[in-house]
């Protein structure tokens, strides 16, 4: 992959940015689109953005995006004979965003199709995520990682933590619009076992702060691939591991994910497996 791709990805992602913080200042329109899962006019227009600037420069990659969702010209067989798919969140945190809070991004995953098993079923689709650009606009800081070079936090090189110790540790989770109380034990569990939990609010973001060292670890449920593409390359290539919470090889469309520094990864697996 050329430098002129991430180049590309930044350059989008900071389009899209620009045009969240100006509008923000004018107003937003704020829609329930599920139950407490809400959407703006921005979410909408980011996307839009994004979604144009991949279409003319890549016409024949393909794009999973989460306020589109398969766009409909294309289905997921076709999804599975593309070479390329882009996976956008063009606004990852939108709760944070429609009341004031900074955190906020935008996330843009690449993922790159294996040849060989060009699956019927994208669902189990395989391949590998090839590039991630995370960008929180309001806190002027842009994450990214291509596969086999490294992350980067505002063009600094970024690693994990160095903590070692669960007890020692302080970690992020999230809880699903639809099923809040399915991680109130594992939350529980972990509120004892570790120094303290932090609820941020956009799942992107809890990822890049695993990579850059500010939490050691990360898990939630009931995600969806374009709230993680980006984030878990990000996580893999500062030195980090990630899993599904079972400590299983995660799935994009798997939904659940544990993400850590890798050093406290077994410990809270075991202590997940308990409950
Ligand atoms: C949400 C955020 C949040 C997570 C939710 C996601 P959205 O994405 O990442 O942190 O807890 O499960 O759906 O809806 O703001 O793009
Ligand atoms: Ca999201
Ligand atoms: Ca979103």
């Amino acid at each position: 992959m050329t430098n002129n791709l991430l180049n590309f990805t930044i350059k989008t992602a900071r389009k899209a940015g620009e045009l969240i913080l100006k509008s923000r200042k004018k107003g937003l329109q704020i829609n329930e689109k599920g139950k407490n899962d809400l959407v703006t006019n921005m979410d909408k227009a980011a996307e839009k953005l994004i979604i144009k600037e991949i279409k003319s420069a890549f016409p024949s990659h393909s794009i999973l995006a989460e306020e589109s969702d398969f766009l409909n010209e294309t289905t997921p067989e076709d999804y599975a004979k593309s070479k390329f798919i882009w996976l956008i969140d063009p606004i990852d945190g939108t709760t944070n965003f429609a009341h004031g809070l900074n955190e906020y991004a935008i996330s843009i995953g690449l993922f790159k199709t294996a040849k060989s098993e060009h699956s019927k079923n994208f669902q189990y689709l395989s391949g590998e995520l090839i590039m991630g650009v995370v960008f929180a606009p309001a806190l002027n800081e842009l994450f990214y990682a291509k596969k086999g070079k490294g992350a980067y936090l505002n063009d600094k090189k970024i690693k994990i933590s160095n903590i070692s110790k669960l007890k020692n540790s302080l970690l992020a989770t999230g809880f699903p619009y639809n099923n809040r109380k399915r991680n109130l034990p594992y939350f529980s569990t972990m509120i004892d076992q570790s120094q303290a939990i932090r609820r941020l609010g956009a799942a992107s973001l809890d990822l890049c702060y695993v990579a850059m060292g500010r939490f050691d670890g990360y898990w939630e449920f009931d995600l969806k691939p374009w709230d993680i593409a980006a984030g878990t390359l990000i996580v893999k290539e500062a030195g980090g591991k990630i899993t599904d919470t079972n400590g299983n090889m995660l799935d994009l469309f798997g939904k659940d994910i544990l993400a850590t520094n890798g050093k406290i990864h077994q410990e809270m697996i075991k202590a997940f497996k308990k409950l």
